[in-house]
């Protein structure tokens, strides 16, 4: 087992490793009153749901633990679940020392989290992640959130957890697709600021697309530093944090303009939708003559290596999708701020970007 931990106030700890949701002692030790609320989905929670509730009232037969299973998929991760998740709290009578333990992906994570943040005035959350995007970056940092319509995670708080507990052998169940969505945001730590570790999952990008355990463990332990680092200096994201949104202006607007439909067939999950994302933003800066269009094509290259997509899905109004990044949360005074970059491993914040030529670009692609 590898901890990454991250700086705050207090501390957290991301334990990494096979086996943890057995470790009763591990997950209830974050208990701090006598109310948990295990939060998953109806994918992950007949899977591992059990085995986590069982660990837990082992090692703490005085907890008083409910089960809560919301759907499955970004479609649910909106205010309606969110009230039956505060509802569940209610019903359970958890008081402001329970805990409210997330078992899934990032939609659960995100969900659970900003329950949390919520019920009381906030209490503990402790994240399962159960997806490798969730391992890698979503349960990691304390941003939470729901989708509205108009869109992506534009309700939500601060509100780091009191721990991480990312079990490996959860990613055997995972299906091949959302393992390489994971592989996104895996790709994009070094794509935004370690050129080495971008050579290294060129290296390694065979061994990491089969999911050997190897591989796939060192690239969430680094990938979690690397996030631990910045969220330790930046929690809040007045500066640097926003760095770990590259691609994610375009991506969201993409998510957003195709209703959260991922889980369906047709559209894209969040981890594809970054993929896209990135490119754009590569693409951009080499428009606007900050960044080697080489750079660009390599980083190109490794995506379509993890089987990701790396243009805008077909049918998607350009105009939609500048609309829909105006109301992104990075903007500050009604101006484009996007994260562009000066080639691999070097990302930087562009606050405020022409409109015109992003317009072009989302033509062109
Ligand atoms: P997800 O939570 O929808 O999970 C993907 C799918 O895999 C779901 O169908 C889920 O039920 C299933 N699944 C999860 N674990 C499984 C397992 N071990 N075995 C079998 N099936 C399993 O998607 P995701 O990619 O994990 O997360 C995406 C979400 O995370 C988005 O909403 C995004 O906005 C959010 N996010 C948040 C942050 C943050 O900092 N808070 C960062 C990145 C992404
Ligand atoms: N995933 C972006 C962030 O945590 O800031």
């Amino acid at each position: 087992m590898r901890t990454v931990r991250v700086a705050g106030d207090p501390p957290y700890p991301i334990d990494i490793g096979p086996g943890l949701l057995r470790d009763g002692a591990r997950l209830a030790g974050h208990a701090r009153g006598r109310h948990a609320l295990l939060l998953s989905d109806d994918h992950v929670a007949p899977l591992y749901a059990e085995a986590v509730a069982a660990a837990l009232r082992e090692a703490r037969p005085d907890l008083r633990l409910a089960v809560h299973v919301m759907p499955a998929g970004e479609s649910h991760k909106t205010l309606a679940s969110f009230a039956a998740a505060i509802d569940a709290l209610a019903a359970l009578g958890a008081t402001r020392d329970a805990t409210v333990y997330a078992l899934g992906g990032g939609v659960v994570g995100d969900l659970a989290g900003f329950a949390a943040a919520c019920w009381m005035r906030g209490i503990d959350c402790v994240q399962l992640p159960t997806t490798l995007l969730a391992m890698v970056d979503s349960s990691v940092g304390g941003k939470t959130a729901v989708d509205i319509p108009r869109g992506k995670n534009l309700v939500g708080a601060f509100h780091p957890p009191r721990a991480v507990i990312a079990d490996t052998t959860t990613l055997h169940t995972l299906p091949a697709r959302e393992l390489r969505a994971g592989l996104a945001e895996v790709v994009k730590y070094g794509a935004l600021g370690d050129p080495l570790f971008f050579a290294w999952l060129e290296a390694e990008r065979d061994a990491l697309l089969a999911g050997e355990d190897r591989a796939l463990a060192e690239a969430i332990a680094r990938s979690c530093e690397h996030k631990a680092a910045i969220v330790g200096r930046d929690p809040l994201e007045q500066g640097e944090r926003a760095l770990l949104n590259l691609g994610h202006t375009f991506g969201h607007a993409i998510e957003a303009e195709q209703g959260y439909a991922g889980d369906g067939r047709d559209a894209l999950v969040h981890g594809e939708a970054v993929a896209v994302g990135m490119v754009l933003a590569a693409r951009l800066s080499t428009t606007l003559g900050l960044a080697p269009a080489a750079d660009t094509a390599r980083l190109e290259r490794l995506l379509h290596a993890f089987d990701l997509p790396t243009r805008i899905p077909a049918g998607l109004d350009p105009e939609a999708l500048l609309a829909r990044m105006r109301l992104d949360k990075k903007n500050l005074a009604g101006r484009l701020r996007l994260v562009l970059w000066r080639g691999i491993g070097q990302a930087e914040i562009v606050p405020d970007a022409d409109e015109s030529r992003v317009l072009d670009l989302l033509r062109d692609a």
